[in-house]
């Protein structure tokens, strides 16, 4: 027997950092994804492909989890493909890891429930990342855009009609970790200081989940602004993403900011269907790389 799922890419809408010290974060799943292709074997060994390196670690600790969890003695093949590289930070890590413990409950008949999914997966992402707070791997999960609590302590699914985004990638590949600990080490220094950007964080990303909900996105557009302002103190933009937000708004757009750990990676603006074009050139002529991408795609699921 083969199977074959795929579970989607993400982006973080609010609330990136905040939501690694307990606060939520918005979160949406994307259309990019990321295939898994699996059978049993009858040789002595698994054997992996991955295209993309960097994913393969994830899967092999998703194979050895998994085995040692349900005593299983077979081995596996494993092999994955993307709609997207590593290189965009739109999360191909978490979602091969979601994406193979699916493949292997269907291979051994394990009706895993999507919260069993869900917490293996951030097993893994821990065990290998040792950072993180598992927003990532409920989009790849889930899908759709959910309001999400540090360790999926909340994961709600948001009915939002509309979410739409420009995404402009900077150019610059960001080190998630890295950054995650730049932030903890500076926690370190001015605790004060930066439990009020979180708890102000905190507030927008609740407001902003009203304003989705009620469809009120001039509103939403000014919270995300808001919430890059404070990304800003945090000290994780760069030049390029400030260029991008700034050249965004200008153009029209309702509010924009970084999305993601900083550093690099992309940013997202939310944008009328009229303003469009013109906040996609805004961000092309600040040295952006405009990324087609739409929202509130299907989590893991079986592909035919
Ligand atoms: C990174 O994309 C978002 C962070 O909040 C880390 C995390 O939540 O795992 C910085």
């Amino acid at each position: 027997m083969k199977v074959k799922v795929s579970a989607p890419g993400k982006l973080m809408i609010m609330g990136e950092h905040a939501v690694v010290y307990n606060h939520p974060c918005l979160v949406t799943a994307v259309d990019k994804r990321l295939y898994v292709e699996a059978e049993i074997l009858t040789q002595l060994k698994d054997e992996i492909i991955t295209p993309q390196v960097k994913e393969s670690r994830f899967v092999l600790e998703a194979i050895a989890y998994f085995k040692q969890r349900y005593n299983i003695k077979k081995h596996v093949k494993i092999a994955t493909n993307g709609d997207f590289s590593h290189q965009v930070g739109l999360g191909s890590s978490s979602a091969v890891t979601v994406a193979t413990f699916k493949a292997l409950s269907l291979l051994f008949n394990l009706d895993l429930s999507e919260k069993e999914i869900f917490d293996m997966s951030y097993h893994v992402n821990l065990l290998i990342q040792g950072v993180g707070s598992g927003f990532d791997i409920a989009a790849a999960t889930y899908g759709q855009t959910i309001y999400f609590l540090t360790g999926g302590k909340t994961i709600d699914i948001l009915p939002v009609k509309e979410l739409p985004l420009v995404v402009g990638y900077s150019g610059i590949k960001a080190d998630t970790p890295y950054y995650i600990r730049k932030v903890a080490e500076d926690f370190k220094n001015k605790e004060r200081e930066m439990k009020k950007i979180f708890s102000t964080i905190h507030q927008l990303v609740d407001r902003a989940k009203e304003t989705f909900l009620a469809d009120n996105l001039e509103e939403a557009g000014t919270l995300m602004t808001e919430n890059h302002k404070l990304l800003q103190q945090l000290g994780v933009s760069t030049i390029r993403l400030d260029a991008m937000v700034l050249a965004s708004i200008k153009a029209g757009a309702w509010g924009a900011k970084l999305s993601g750990a900083g550093g690099g990676d992309c940013m997202i603006a939310l944008v009328s269907k009229e303003k469009r074009k013109d906040v996609e050139k805004a961000i092309i002529d600040v040295g952006g790389e405009i990324i087609n991408i739409q929202v509130n795609a299907d989590g893991v699921r079986v592909e035919k």
